[in-house]
């Protein structure tokens, strides 16, 4: 399978390559930024939110499958304006060019950020751990952006002319970043661990980036056994905290008890039980083990 992946120089996106190059997959690497590699990988320079230079990469390539990961990928990174304006136009560009040009298989990253935390209003859950039906509150533009993504790759799944998913994944860790490099957040994987306000504001979530690519990998392998427009939480099993969430969560982000209360031990506040049902996709790596 020939598979173009947005974003392929970035964080989740180094590690997605190099797990599709990995399992046998011809790769292409799009982004504004192609990084030099020494395997067969191919790099390309595109600014795919230019409508037409998205058209006429993807005419390039003839992609089966795309796995869309390019964006500014958090929020404080850019202005407002600008995060929203790229990000929708990004998702907007690929999915329509994987459209018109018949490309069967779009996987888009969106983010877990959609269902709402860090609102300086206020959030509560409606109940945890949050799986793929909880009801979505973006805030800011960045979730905007990804929930407007999400309606977009659902209203190309509706036509019925491709496969269009959606996954949601945790703050990434690459392997790196266990070592010691800067995370996406700042600071250090263990610095999060230990200010715990840090991590409170997103639920102290995380998927180390091998997991995440791994599922990217399961999905377009076994697309044809999931249903069209389908969203998937991609998290590890436990919580980015020593203390259980049970605890932290009433302390830190003022989450009712008798909700805290729904996750026992170390759990994640994310569900992912629907990642591995429809793809038998686990979370093998946690902090305990990675963290040097
Ligand atoms: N890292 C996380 O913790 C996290 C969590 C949830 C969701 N996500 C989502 O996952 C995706 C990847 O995130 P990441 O952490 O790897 O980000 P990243 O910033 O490391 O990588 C994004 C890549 O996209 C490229 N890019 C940006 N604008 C582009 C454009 N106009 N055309 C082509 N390429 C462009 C960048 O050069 C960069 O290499 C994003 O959509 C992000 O919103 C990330």
């Amino acid at each position: 399978m020939r598979v173009l992946v947005t974003g392929g120089s970035g964080r989740l996106g180094r590690n997605v390559v190099g797990a599709l190059a990995a399992a046998g997959d011809e790769v292409v690497s799009v982004d504004t930024a192609p990084e030099q590699r020494d395997d067969d990988v191919v790099t390309f320079p595109a600014d795919l939110t230019d409508a037409g230079e998205c058209y006429s990469t993807l005419a390039r390539f003839r992609p089966d499958a795309i796995v869309h990961l390019a964006a500014i990928p958090a929020p404080g990174m850019r202005s407002e304006v600008r995060t929203f304006t790229t990000n929708t136009a990004l998702s907007y560009n690929v999915c329509q060019s994987a459209a018109d040009l018949g490309v069967g298989h779009v996987l888009v990253a969106s983010s877990p950020t959609v269902m709402g935390y860090g609102n300086p209003a206020g959030w509560q859950p409606s109940y945890l751990p949050l799986d793929e039906n909880h009801p979505v509150a973006p805030w800011n533009a960045y979730t905007m952006s990804k929930a407007a993504t999400e309606d977009v790759v659902r209203a190309f799944a509706r036509r019925g002319e491709g496969r269009f998913h959606i996954f949601r994944p945790c703050f990434v860790v690459s392997p790196e970043e266990w070592r010691g490099a800067p995370t996406q957040g700042g600071g250090t994987v263990r610095q999060r661990l230990e200010n715990r306000s840090q991590a409170a504001v997103s639920l102290f979530n995380y998927v180390d980036a091998r997991d995440a690519a791994e599922f990217v990998r399961l999905l377009l392998a076994k697309a044809e056994h999931v249903p069209n427009g389908e969203t998937f939480f991609v998290a590890a099993a436990d919580a980015l905290a020593e203390k259980p969430l049970s605890e932290l969560l009433p302390e830190h982000m003022s989450v009712p008890d008798e909700i805290a209360g729904q996750l026992t031990g170390t759990a994640s506040a994310f569900d992912t039980s629907k990642a591995r049902g429809l793809l038998g996709w686990e979370p093998t790596y946690d902090w305990r083990t990675e963290l040097v």
